[in-house]
């Protein structure tokens, strides 16, 4: 295998052998790269990758003004000639927008200088990319990236078929939704993933349901309805009325888990190049969403009342952004919950406004005292998300969303394009699991994290300096934090040296931001380690 590595984050792909496999690592294979090939200093140069590696390194300072400085070391045991492993790197460089058109490449003779080549190699490389009609290169200006407007790119056999995908700048996109499912922390205390605790363990009762429902054809042998199993939606539209909704069945459209809802409201309520209100800080995983969707997120903040209505008053005078998606109960990652008046007031003005409201209730159901959900005071402008990620177990992929006749049709196409339908089996027996036993169990998970708050606060109190804020308002999974004094990034390296881990704020927010902030998922780790892991977290604190 082969890490390309630039010398900006982006820059990556990942290869096997001499090919590339064209696929950029994410950026925890970076981390996890970069730990494993880790060299004695501690600072990680590609070139001391163990051997057998080949290690092809470009990196690009790119300016349009002046010309891009281009780092390229050539292999020169490789059967394939230097000039055309030259036009290989520098083609794939422009072909996928790394070297953006206008961008000036360095003259031939003081790369071949760089590279100590002949001037001829890089004359040929140069000529060849010319030929190709993706540099222009005039006698007095240099040469210069010049791809044509609408020609694309070649799509000849000799090009590989991935270099001439449409343009995807993965560098530009948060990776966070892998690096939340990641889960080898070593022997941290990681209060990373937001995962249900292992205690009260749902798997006995589920592994009960699944063996009930695992021996009927009707449930294996079988696609069911793109809309979800029958059952299962009355179930969940009783769940909802029992909270306040008017939902009937027919509302709620079943999704393999919840991210699955926000991509398909992302694409159906949106268009690229759309404005969308989002909280700041809010669920990585959906800014992930908005931002591969090509969605313009205009960042409300949060505080202890939950969303600050008044800013999004303040907006709705003067733009019509597509959606409102916000989490009003047991915020993440702040953990608040939406104040009743505010939630009124957001309401009324969306409806004024002419603007839908994307309410991601995932943990409405852990709420103590939440209310209603939104979807509650105006079913026709709310699609509401839900899950049994957070309830019951994320690895069933389990979730589902309530809609307005309006737009359901056109979720449900776009769920059919993407994968027919959700895993029937895991639908019968998630049904077969909520009407025997999913009460008693969310009574004793809401119980758990009322004691895992009440451990995790009296170990802050304990062991953190007041000065540093944990949002004590709220509930839940998580406990958001915010030091003035450290950038939590730092912070997060001195914690992993003192044995604990957590997510640094960035990822949370649109706009940038963050730097302070962090976040500490209480569930992921035994109960027993809470209190020993802040404690860590207060020694790189007070270090
Ligand atoms: C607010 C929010 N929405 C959605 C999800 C994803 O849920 P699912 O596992 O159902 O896709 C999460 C997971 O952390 C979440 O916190």
């Amino acid at each position: 295998m082969t890490l390309w590595l630039g010398d900006t984050v982006p820059l990556v792909y990942l290869c096997s052998d001499d090919t590339l496999a064209g696929r950029r690592a994410d950026r925890f294979e970076v981390i996890r790269f970069r730990e494993r090939f880790r060299p004695p200093s501690g600072s990680f140069r590609p070139s001391n990758c163990g051997i057998g590696w080949l290690l092809l390194r470009i990196g690009w300072l790119v300016s349009r003004t002046g010309w891009s400085d281009v780092a390229l070391t050539l292999d020169r045991a490789s059967i394939v000639p230097l000039y055309r492993q030259l036009y290989e790197g520098l083609r794939e460089q422009i072909l996928t927008g790394a070297l953006p058109e206008g961008t000036r490449l360095p003259p031939e003779r003081a790369l071949a200088d760089r590279l100590a080549v002949n001037r001829s190699t890089v004359v040929r490389a140069y000529r060849d990319l010319a030929a190709d009609g993706i540099l222009d290169q005039r006698v007095g200006s240099g040469s210069r990236v010049a791809l044509a407007p609408n020609a694309g790119p070649d799509r000849s056999a000799a090009v590989p078929w991935w270099v001439t995908l449409p343009p995807w700048r993965v560098g530009e996109f948060p990776t966070v939704l892998g690096e939340l499912a990641a889960v080898d922390h070593g022997e941290r205390i990681a209060f990373v993933q937001g995962v249900p605790p292992a205690e009260p363990s749902p798997l006995a009762d589920l592994a009960a349901s699944f063996a009930r429902v695992g021996g009927n054809d009707a449930y294996v042998l079988t696609y069911g309805d793109s809309e979800g199993y029958r059952p299962l939606r009355d179930a969940i539209a009783a769940r909802m009325r029992a909270r306040g909704c008017t939902t009937d069945a027919r509302d709620v459209l079943v999704l393999t888990g919840s991210t699955q809802g926000i991509t398909l409201v992302a694409q159906s309520l949106a268009e690229p190049g759309d404005e969308i209100i989002v909280e700041a800080p809010t669920y990585p995983g959906a800014l992930q969403i908005f931002q591969i969707a090509g969605l313009r997120a205009i960042p409300v903040p949060v505080d202890d009342g939950g969303l600050r209505v008044d800013h999004v008053e303040a907006i709705l005078r003067t733009r019509r952004p597509r959606f409102i998606y916000t989490m009003p109960a047991l915020h993440n990652p702040t953990g608040v919950t939406l104040d009743r008046d505010r939630r009124e007031r957001l309401v009324a003005l969306a409806r004024r406004a002419g603007v839908p409201i994307v309410e991601d209730d995932p943990y409405g159901e852990l709420a103590e005292d939440a209310g209603p959900p939104l979807v509650a005071r105006s079913p026709d402008d709310v699609i509401y998300l839900s899950s049994f990620s957070k309830t019951i177990a994320p690895s069933l992929r389990l979730g589902w969303l309530c809609a307005p006749r309006t737009i359901y049709e056109r979720l449900l196409l776009r769920k059919q394009s993407i994968d027919m339908a959700s895993s029937m089996i895991v639908q019968a027996s998630v049904h077969d699991y909520v009407a025997t036993v999913y009460d008693a169990h969310l009574a004793a998970l809401r119980g758990e994290l009322r004691e895992r708050r009440a451990i995790a606060f009296a170990a802050i109190d304990e062991h953190w300096p007041a000065a540093v804020r944990a949002v004590r308002s709220g509930g839940g999974y998580y406990v958001w934090g915010t030091a003035r004094d450290h950038r939590a990034r730092a912070l997060l390296d001195a914690c992993e040296r003192t044995g604990a881990s957590f997510l640094f704020g960035e990822p949370f927010f649109a706009q940038g931001g963050g730097d302070y902030h962090f976040r500490l998922a209480l569930t992921p780790v035994a109960r027993a380690h809470i209190a020993e892991g802040i404690r860590r977290i207060g020694t790189a604190l007070r270090a």
